[in-house]
Order: structure tokens, then C-alpha cells, then sequence
């Protein structure tokens, strides 16, 4: 679906997250929510912050389960996803602090199996993601899943492509800065998903959403994976989808 503007587009997105909310909520259901960071989701976050507190949209019963984390990222390090999360929408919602998941970016190395296991476990326990939204990097990832993810992955800990580090070089100070691992998601955590929201904006995307979504699938760019999945919907303004 293409919207003449990121603003539009945003709107819609936050609508339906909105509508699933309080659909559960008739029914005393939490709403399982698979939430991404970057600048992309930015404007959907500030609409469902406006929701709540003009609207009296209640985030009490809902569970979020982030994407990614870098790694190793201290929580309140200025460019961890926890501080995005926070200042984007934890901080301004009613969300119960215990319903909020983002993988845990201070682990030990050993201890990671055990915590991207549970994480598995918990969405399965919840029902599973109702809604996951996603970016879109430049390499075609989707979370931090880098060319090579294999369709059936599984939450895990993944080495950055260069050009991702490249593109979070300006939010570091410097790429030699930007951690060169991340826990994200997998392909097939996100598939598990009820439905597919990818989002994309502005020119510096056509070239990438070109790929993901007429391009050969292939792990070269793993964003293509989707083209096999019925539940995704690509929301894109005009500039994203000029290439298309
Ligand atoms: C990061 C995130 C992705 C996100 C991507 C695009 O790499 N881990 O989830 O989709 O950036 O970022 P942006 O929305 O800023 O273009």
C-alpha cells in the first residue's frame, strides 16, 4: 500500500495497532505487539502516544516484544533500543513495565542460548505476535537479520553487516563505535507473527524495497523471505515505492 507520505502512512499503522488494542480489550485479551526501532516507526509511536493521551487509549494489557538489541549495550546508554523504546513510547503510555521485552543487550556471551530460548518461550506462551512491524535496512534486513539468515531463525545473537554499522555510525559517534553484534528476532520468529507490517520511507529505501519485493528470494537479502509469507503488508510512501 502506498501512501503519498510518511505521515499518512504512520497514521494508518498506528489506526490498526490501535483497533487491535481495543479489540482485545473487549474480550479482556492482551494484544501481543512486535515492535521495531530506527527512524522509520518514529511517527507511529508519536500517533499512539497521542491516542493515549487524547484518546484514553489504555496500553494496560498489552505486550510488546522488541525486535533487536545491540550487543554488548548497557540499557541506558544514550543509543541503546531500551532508551529508544522508553523515549519514544514506554515513558509517555500506561504499559505495565513487566509486559516490555527487549532482548537483553549486558548478558554474558553464555548466557545468551538461554535468554533468546526464553524469549521464544514467552511470545509462545503469549499466543504469539499479533502484529510485527518492521524496517527495512539497507542490507535488506529485517531486525538485525543480515544477508545469510536462514528463513527458519530463530532469536540469536548476529555479527552487523558493515553497511549496517556504517548506516548507526552517525548515532555512535563514529562506526568504530557501533557494536558489531546485535541479539534480533529471526526470520522465523518473525513469520510466526499473525501479521506483517513493514514500513518504509524516502528515496534512500527504492532501491532496497525494489529488491525485497520483486527481487529473486534469497538470503542475499533476507527482507525477500517475506514474498513467501500471505500475512505481510509493505506500507511504503511514494519515494520507497518509486522504484516498484
Ligand atoms: C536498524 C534496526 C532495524 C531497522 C533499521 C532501519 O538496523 N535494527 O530494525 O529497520 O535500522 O532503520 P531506519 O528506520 O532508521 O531506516
Amino acid at each position: 500500500t502506498v501512501f503519498s507520505d510518511p505521515q499518512s502512512a504512520s497514521l494508518n499503522v498506528a489506526q490498526r495497532i490501535a483497533a487491535l488494542i481495543r479489540k482485545k480489550q473487549e474480550t479482556n485479551e492482551q494484544a501481543v505487539l512486535g515492535l521495531a526501532t530506527g527512524a522509520t516507526p518514529v511517527k507511529v509511536y508519536a500517533e499512539l502516544v497521542r491516542m493515549h493521551r487524547e484518546e484514553g487509549l489504555s496500553f494496560k494489557d498489552v505486550v510488546t516484544f522488541n525486535l533487536d538489541e545491540y550487543y554488548p549495550m548497557q540499557p541506558n546508554a544514550a543509543q541503546s533500543y531500551v532508551t529508544f523504546m522508553n523515549e519514544n513510547l514506554f515513558n509517555h503510555i500506561d504499559i505495565d513495565r513487566n509486559n516490555v521485552h527487549i532482548p537483553d543487550g549486558t548478558l554474558s556471551l553464555e548466557a545468551i542460548p538461554e535468554f533468546c530460548l526464553a524469549y521464544e518461550r514467552k511470545i509462545g506462551e503469549l499466543g504469539g505476535l499479533d502484529i510485527q512491524i518492521l524496517g527495512i535496512g539497507r542490507t535488506g534486513h529485517i531486525g538485525f537479520n543480515e544477508p545469510g539468515s536462514a528463513p527458519n531463525s530463530g532469536t540469536r545473537l548476529v555479527t552487523l553487516d558493515d553497511l549496517t554499522r556504517r548506516d548507526a555510525a552517525r548515532d555512535f559517534g563514529g562506526k568504530a563505535f557501533v557494536p558489531t553484534k546485535a541479539i534480533t528476532m529471526g526470520i522465523g520468529t518473525i513469520f510466526k507473527a499473525r501479521e506483517i507490517i513493514l514500513m518504509a520511507w524516502n528515496k534512500k529505501k527504492a532501491s532496497i524495497i525494489k529488491k525485497a519485493v520483486e527481487g529473486e528470494i534469497s538470503s542475499d537479502v533476507p527482507a525477500t523471505y517475506l514474498q513467501l509469507s500471505d500475512n505481510v503488508e509493505f506500507i511504503l510512501d511514494q519515494d520507497a515505492a518509486s522504484q516498484l
